[in-house]
């Protein structure tokens, strides 16, 4: 039995790992009828960080008319659903549980499968998803490539058929997404800083401060490193300590444009750098599948799609609703583990993993 047996059957997707609420139905595992996501950053955003606790709260409060929404939106009711999908791992702790149990009590209420699938490889599949009405995304081969950039991620992976995962590397300090945040913190941008570096960068000079592209500890393993560079930035913006000649940066809008544009160059030419290396060693892969947060970034996408013009690789972007987290990419991955397993679901004794 194939993934694509299922082709019509419609999966709830729940997903509550980190700091946002969503839910979605997919049909088929990649036609997206509603895809809704309730985002927790004005209540963080004071803490610089999510805040587990609240985070958790927060969930609770906000997952039944999440899903009721989702279902609105696709115009179905429960009853129209196959299964319920949840991602139960890795994740918050508090924040998974609450996402589990509503998927549990959904799905033992209606008689129907539930399925607990994996945050990383759910980002990997976003790639895959299509809203409806828009025309369908044409599967990718494998084995390929996997590339996921969050706030909480920066990995390598081999993808093999069902989104069976090796992980061939990943950050050794930071997360991609958490120097963003950090780089917009130190230039007093509010938090996620991501999108408004992103924004601020393309009016900026990338070359005017020459930051260091890391080669992630050691030049010839498959990891990251965005440490480094997050100092360089910290020195470029306050002046190194104890230097001499050392002035803090006269803060304008075009020398902040310019920390945003010189870093973004910076971080994206590194993972580049990886990618190329992850792709020399795996030459079989004709296709990339990412995801995360950081794929929305706009010069990340452009070099993407650029390298794998080059090296005539298929690279598989999910559409920008599907980057951060969403539920729409847990409903894919649940329907493909369904479909893969006869339907079979798993146990109620399901729980979550941090
Ligand atoms: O995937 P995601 O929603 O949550 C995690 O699983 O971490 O990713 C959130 C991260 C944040 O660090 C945010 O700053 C970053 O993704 N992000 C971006 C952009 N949009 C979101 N980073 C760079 N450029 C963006 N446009
Ligand atoms: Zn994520």
């Amino acid at each position: 039995m194939t993934a694509r047996d299922f082709g019509e059957a419609l999966v709830l997707g729940i997903e509550t790992s980190c700091d946002e609420t969503a839910a979605a139905v997919v049909r088929g595992g990649r036609e997206a009828l509603s895809n809704v996501i309730a985002s927790q950053h004005d209540l963080h955003a004071e803490y610089r960080g999510v805040v587990p606790e609240i985070a958790s709260r927060a969930h609770a409060e906000r997952i039944t008319p999440i899903v009721k929404r989702a279902l609105s939106d696709a115009g179905v009711g429960l009853p129209d659903i196959a299964a319920v999908a949840v991602g139960n791992r890795p994740g918050l702790i508090g924040s998974l549980l609450v996402g589990v149990s509503a998927a549990k009590a959904l799905a033992w209420s209606m008689g129907k499968p539930v399925v607990g699938v994996d945050h990383v490889q759910c980002h990997l599949i976003a790639g895959l998803l299509h809203r409806a009405g828009s025309s369908p995304t044409a599967e990718a081969a494998f084995p390929a490539l996997g590339l996921v950039v969050s706030g909480g991620h920066t990995s390598l992976y081999l993808v093999r058929e069902g989104f069976d995962l090796q992980r061939l590397g990943g950050t050794i300090d930071d997360a991609m997404g958490e120097a963003y945040d950090k780089v917009a913190a130190m230039l007093s941008l509010p938090f996620p800083g991501g999108p408004v570096v992103d924004r601020l960068a393309r009016g900026g000079d990338d070359r005017r401060f020459a930051l260091p592209v890391s080669r992630g500890g050691d030049k010839d393993a498959l990891n990251f490193s965005f440490s480094g560079l997050k100092t360089a930035v910290l020195y470029t913006v306050r002046g190194v300590p104890g230097a001499r000649e050392a002035k803090p940066l006269e803060m304008n809008e075009a020398s902040v444009a310019d920390v945003c544009a010189s870093f973004q160059r910076a971080a994206c030419e590194a993972v580049i750098r990886k990618l190329s290396l992850a792709h020399e060693r795996n030459p079989q892969c004709r296709a990339l599948f990412t995801g995360g947060g950081v794929t929305a970034n706009s010069r990340l996408r452009e070099e993407l799609l650029a390298w794998g013009r080059k090296r005539g690789v298929d690279v598989r972007l999910p559409a920008m609703e599907f980057c951060l987290d969403n539920a729409a990419m847990v409903a894919a991955m649940g329907h493909d583990t369904l479909a893969a397993r006869g339907w079979a679901g798993d146990a109620l004794t399901l729980t979550a993993r941090a």
